[in-house]
């Protein structure tokens, strides 16, 4: 039983016509030999009529006392009412529970957000969590779609590693057969090395950090859509991002009308038309300091002063030419300005900040190894990497996106998990 006929195809067919409908009890009212059943799946919600002498006693029964969420079966006709929500209802000819609720469904209104948390694997059902899970999955195709319309090829890394991309603090330590091995937080390294066979990569898969700061926009767990690319300086790196960010948007935008109609939401997408503002890191100090922020050359940005930052800008813009004291040992100093590097971050409007990190990497061995030093860190725990200098190296450049992060602000959430269908945070492992 394969299904392929949904409530948004029952809707647009004429008064009168027979129809077979498979989904969930959303909601029940009773008004004496009525029963009014919303009918719940993946498409929508459509009110079902049950009347008592319009069908088989037993079924009008069952209609009676059946709970919410049980699965049913309804055979009915359809009827154009404008007194019915959406304008159409379903007149019940018969009904047959297919799977029952064996007890009342405890997502009610007004239950605490730690019920919904831990009840996740029962409160996905809503439709509000039902069109974020929708569009987050327009957002991945459409950045596979143009990624792979633009020569990119998709590349697979691994998930346990030997050293940190992203600094040592944030690793997930892994016990690996007595070895203590971590949970990587970038398959950039990896990417790096696949571009001296296939050029231009990219990968989709998730990334881990041991972060312990309960912040809106921090997960444990979260989907990395990374990039790199043979030859490419920033700007070509920046042209790149903001070419694939407006097209995940546009995506959304011509794919999920219904989706974020359900989230009371309308995007604007000439928001993410590029080309997106730029920044040097120095300006941007600058603007903070005068917003009154105690921050100091080769500080990182923390959430309170991106917010305050992307607060001035209408658009997704780039932070470029971080200090390399505020960024990973691999970012290319600019050779012009050695204290900083050809490095930029994406930083969404309004206050939700940082999405993507990307930029140049080193490609010169000495200089490599120079920065690994610097930085405390053992070469030895890097070999495989600084190898990749030693054969062949050319210039090139990539970039990480936060999936969770992007549709965080595309749909304006409250909180970075609810991006998620089953979300990662320090406090939260379960279900
Ligand atoms: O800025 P990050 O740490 O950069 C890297 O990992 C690079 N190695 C990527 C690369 O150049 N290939 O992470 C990239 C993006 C961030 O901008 C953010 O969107 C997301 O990954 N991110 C997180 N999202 C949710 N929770 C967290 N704890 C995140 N940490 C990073
Ligand atoms: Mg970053």
């Amino acid at each position: 039983m394969l299904k392929d006929f949904y409530i948004e195809d029952a809707v647009k067919l004429p008064e009168g016509t027979e129809v077979e409908l498979l989904g969930w009890v959303r909601n029940k009212r009773a008004h004496g030999g009525l029963v009014f059943i919303d009918l719940r799946d993946r498409t929508g919600v459509i009110q079902v009529a049950v009347k008592r002498g319009l069908v088989p006693e037993s079924s009008f029964e069952k209609a009676e006392e059946i709970k919410q969420e049980s699965a049913v079966k309804i055979r009915g006709v359809v009827r154009h009412d404008p007194r019915a929500p959406g304008g159409v209802e379903i007149q019940c000819r018969d009904l047959e529970v297919l799977g029952p609720s064996l007890d009342d469904f405890p997502i009610k209104k007004g239950v605490k957000v730690k019920f919904i948390l831990d009840n996740r694997h029962l409160h996905i059902r809503s439709p509000r969590v039902a069109a974020i899970m929708k569009i987050r999955s327009t957002l991945m195709s459409s950045a596979r779609s143009w990624l792979e319309e633009h020569g990119f090829i998709e590349v697979n890394c691994p998930s346990f590693i030997t050293a940190a991309v992203e600094g040592g603090a944030t690793l997930f330590k892994v016990d690996y057969f007595g070895r203590e091995v971590y949970l990587t937080q970038s398959s950039q390294f990896y990417q790096e090395a696949a571009i001296y066979s296939l050029e231009k990569v990219y990968s989709l898969q998730p990334s881990f950090r041991a972060e312990l700061s309960r912040t809106r926009r921090h997960l444990t767990e979260f989907w990395h859509l990374e990039a790199e690319m043979a030859y490419a300086e920033l700007e070509d790196m920046m042209k790149v991002v903001e070419e694939l960010f407006h097209a995940m948007v546009l995506g959304v935008y011509e794919t999920d009308q219904r989706e974020l109609e359900i989230l009371g939401l309308k995007i604007d997408p000439d928001v993410a038309k590029p080309p997106y503002p730029r920044v040097r890191y120095a300006e941007a100090l600058e603007i903070l300091q005068r917003k009154g922020f105690e921050i100091e050359w080769g500080d990182d940005f923390g959430a309170d002063e991106e917010r305050e930052l992307s607060k001035e800008f209408e658009k997704p813009f780039f932070v470029t030419h971080w200090p390399k004291e505020a960024k990973a040992f691999y970012h290319l100093p600019d050779p012009r300005e050695p204290s900083v590097c050809r490095n930029a971050d994406l930083l969404t409007p309004g206050g939700y900040g940082e999405v993507v990190g990307g930029g140049q990497r080193i490609h010169d061995y000495e200089q490599l190894l120079e920065r690994i030093r610097e930085e405390g860190l053992n070469p030895e725990d890097y070999k495989w990497y600084l190898d990749l200098r030693k054969y062949g190296s050319v210039p090139h450049s990539g970039f990480g996106l936060g999936i969770e992060r992007m549709l965080w602000w595309l749909l304006r959430l409250p909180h970075i998990r609810d991006a998620c269908l089953f979300p990662r945070t320090p406090a939260r492992v379960y279900p």
